[in-house]
C-alpha cells in the first residue's frame, strides 16, 4: 500500500511535501498549478512547481477547462519532467471559483470533456498522466465509471478518487462500498482518499481494494502520519530528533525562499519576514491547535509578521 500526500492548495509547497517525505510518504503532489496561467505565462505560477532537494518523489496537478491551455500547459511541464513522477488532472475542486471556470469539479458533470483534456496532456508531455476526481455530483448521480472509462480510453495511468460527492464538499460519509465497485471496474490502478486519519480508515480503504491511500488534512502539522500508518506496529521516532516540526518547518521554508530567489530572478520573491509569516501563518494554526492555551496563541498568530515574531511562538 502506497502512502501519498493529497495535493492542497496553499499547503503542499516543497517545504512541506518535505517534511512528508521525511516522515513516510512515498509520493506527494504540489499545490494545483492553473493552466491557463501557465499557458500565459504567469511567471508566480511557476513558484508552485519548485522542488527543493531531499523532497521525494512528487507529482504535479494541474487545472483547467480549456483543451488550449491545457496542452500548453502540459509542454510547458514537459520541459521540467525530471522533477514530477506524473502530471495530474483536477477534477474534484468543489470551490466556486473554480467550477465556475468550467474546472476542477465542474469536469465531473463532463467526462468526454475529461477525455479530451486528459488525451491533449498525454500528447504534450511523455510524463505519466492521472486523474484526481471524485464520485460524481451528488449523491445519487455516479460518474466515476464514466470518469474512469474516459480516464483509460485517453492513456491515464492511474485514478485517485475522492470517495465522496462534490456536494459533500470535504465531509460527510466516505462512500468505501462505491470505492470498491470503481476499483473492480477499471483496469487503472485506485488511489483512494477521503479523511483517512487512522488505521481503521487504511483497513477500509485496503478492502475496497485500493493501491494507495492519498492523505490531506490529516498531514497538516502532522507529517509523521504516514511513517505511523504505513508502520504501525514499529515506534515511530522523529527524524528531526528533538527538534520540533515547526522549527523545521521553518527552516525548510527559509531554505525554499533561496531557491526561488535563486531560479527567479525576475521575480518579487517577498522578504524573509515576508515569506515566512505569510506561508508559515497556515501551518502554525495547526501546530498549536491542540495544544492548551491554543486560543490565545491563535489571537497572537493574526498579527504575526516577522520570522522573529514566529520563531518566538514556536520557541
Ligand atoms: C486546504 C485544502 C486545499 C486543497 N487543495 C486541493 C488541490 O489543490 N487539488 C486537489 O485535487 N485537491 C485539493 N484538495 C482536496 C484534497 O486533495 C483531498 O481530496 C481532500 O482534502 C480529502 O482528503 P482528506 O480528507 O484526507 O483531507 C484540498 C483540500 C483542502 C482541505
Amino acid at each position: 500500500m502506497k502512502f501519498i500526500l493529497a495535493p492542497m492548495a496553499d499547503f503542499t509547497d516543497a517545504p512541506f511535501r518535505k517534511m512528508c517525505f521525511e516522515g513516510g510518504a512515498d509520493l506527494s503532489y504540489c499545490e494545483m498549478v492553473s493552466a491557463a496561467a501557465l499557458a500565459h505565462g504567469n511567471s508566480p505560477t511557476r513558484h508552485l512547481m519548485e522542488v527543493m532537494p531531499g523532497e521525494g518523489p512528487v507529482a504535479c496537478q494541474i487545472f483547467g477547462a480549456r483543451e488550449e491551455d491545457v496542452a500548453k500547459a502540459a509542454r510547458e511541464i514537459d520541459l521540467i519532467k525530471d522533477r514530477f513522477t506524473e502530471l495530474n488532472l483536477n477534477a474534484g475542486c468543489p470551490m466556486q471559483r473554480i467550477m465556475r471556470a468550467g474546472a476542477g469539479a465542474k469536469l465531473i458533470e463532463d467526462p468526454e470533456k475529461v477525455y479530451r483534456l486528459l488525451k491533449v496532456m498525454a500528447e504534450n508531455t511523455s510524463l505519466p498522466i492521472t486523474l484526481k476526481t471524485r464520485l460524481g455530483p451528488r449523491p445519487g448521480e455516479d460518474r466515476i465509471f464514466e470518469l474512469a472509462d474516459a480516464a483509460e480510453k485517453a492513456g491515464a495511468k492511474g485514478l485517485a478518487v475522492h470517495a465522496r460527492y462534490t456536494s459533500q464538499m470535504h465531509g460527510g460519509e466516505v462512500h468505501y462500498g462505491k470505492l470498491a465497485e470503481v476499483v473492480a471496474n477499471t483496469r487503472l490502478p485506485v488511489i483512494g482518499n477521503g479523511s483517512v486519519k487512522t488505521l481503521k480508515d487504511v483497513a477500509n480503504m485496503a478492502a475496497a481494494g485500493v493501491q494507495g491511500v492519498m492523505i490531506g488534512r490529516a498531514s497538516l502539522a502532522d507529517p509523521l502520519i504516514f511513517a505511523r500508518l504505513k508502520n504501525p506496529d514499529e515506534e515511530t521516532s522523529s527524524p528531526w530528533g528533538d527538534i520540533s516540526p515547526a522549527k523545521i518547518h521553518l527552516k525548510y521554508l527559509l531554505e525554499f525562499r533561496e531557491i526561488l530567489i535563486r531560479n527567479f530572478p525576475y521575480d518579487r520573491i517577498p522578504s524573509v519576514d515576508g515569506f515566512a509569516s505569510v506561508k508559515m501563518h497556515v501551518h502554525l494554526f495547526r501546530y498549536f491547535n491542540s495544544r492548551p492555551g491554543a486560543a490565545a496563541l491563535r489571537a497572537r498568530l493574526n498579527s504575526v509578521r516577522t520570522l522573529a515574531e514566529i520563531e518566538n511562538i514556536i520557541k
